[in-house]
């Protein structure tokens, strides 16, 4: 598990920010695009301020996605897209066509279904996204895969609609086949309520967030002081 660690939260969305201005950059070198899927919960809103005022990042170039998306209105404080578009979307100038938003105000099937084919319209039969943030729950869960969920055993959708034991309980998820074909996933895990989970993921418990191993790619956890508390 291969683990940087940082002072403050904002030393942290320092590295995520030049690490994902790297990330995108090289794509849109290589392939003349770039796909980043954002992360939901609260840990990614400063490290969106910074990417908002980037000066290298070429919007125009790249396609945005959700890891999760909660079964909500896009104008719902509990949205994952509204969170996104408050703090990075509405300061960038991404084309509206390449923001793909998951659709929570739908029945979660159907969201699903929907997102998936999109996915696999856009990406192929690879779903080699470039680039996916994830946070890390208290309880080890990522994206909206949590413990012991049947989801965790989807070996061939790449998204699923899942209820699960938080709030609110209907969500759509990447899965981990298709978090496991990304090229990069960048883990952003700040706070001390995270401390014990990153301490049973580096001792190898089969928590959710531990099963993303990218098959032909890299999982780095950018983690700040409090939540790397309890690591040896
Ligand atoms: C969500 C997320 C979830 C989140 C973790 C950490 O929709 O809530 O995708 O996986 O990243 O729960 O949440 P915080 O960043 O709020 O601690």
């Amino acid at each position: 598990m291969k683990t940087f660690r940082f002072d403050t939260a904002d030393d942290l969305c320092d590295r995520a920010t030049t690490t994902i201005e790297r990330i995108a950059a090289e794509a849109i070198a290589e392939r003349g695009v770039a796909y980043i899927a954002l992360s939901g919960g609260r840990t990614p809103r400063p490290l969106f301020r910074l990417l908002a005022r980037s000066e290298t990042i070429d919007w125009q170039h790249i396609h945005i996605y959700w890891s999760d998306e909660r079964c909500v209105a896009p104008t719902s404080a509990a949205s994952n897209y509204h969170e996104a578009e408050a703090f990075l979307l509405r300061d960038i100038p991404v084309p509206e066509d390449r923001v793909h938003r998951i659709e929570g105000e739908r029945l979660p099937l159907d969201a699903a279904d929907a997102y998936e084919v999109m996915l696999r319209e856009t990406l192929g039969p690879e779903g080699r996204l470039d680039l996916i943030l994830l946070g890390v729950g208290a309880d080890g869960h990522t994206a909206s895969l949590f413990p012991r969920h049947q989801a965790l055993s989807e070996s061939q959708r790449w998204i699923l609609p899942v209820h699960v034991s938080a709030e609110p309980p209907w969500r759509i998820t990447m899965t981990f086949p298709l978090l496991n074909a990304a090229r990069h996933v960048l883990f952003l895990v700040t706070g001390a309520e995270k401390a014990n989970a990153m301490r049973a993921i580096a001792d190898g418990e089969p928590f959710p967030a531990a099963l993303v191993q990218p098959t032909d790619g890299t999982a780095v956890f950018l983690v700040d002081r409090e939540a790397a508390s309890l690591l040896p």
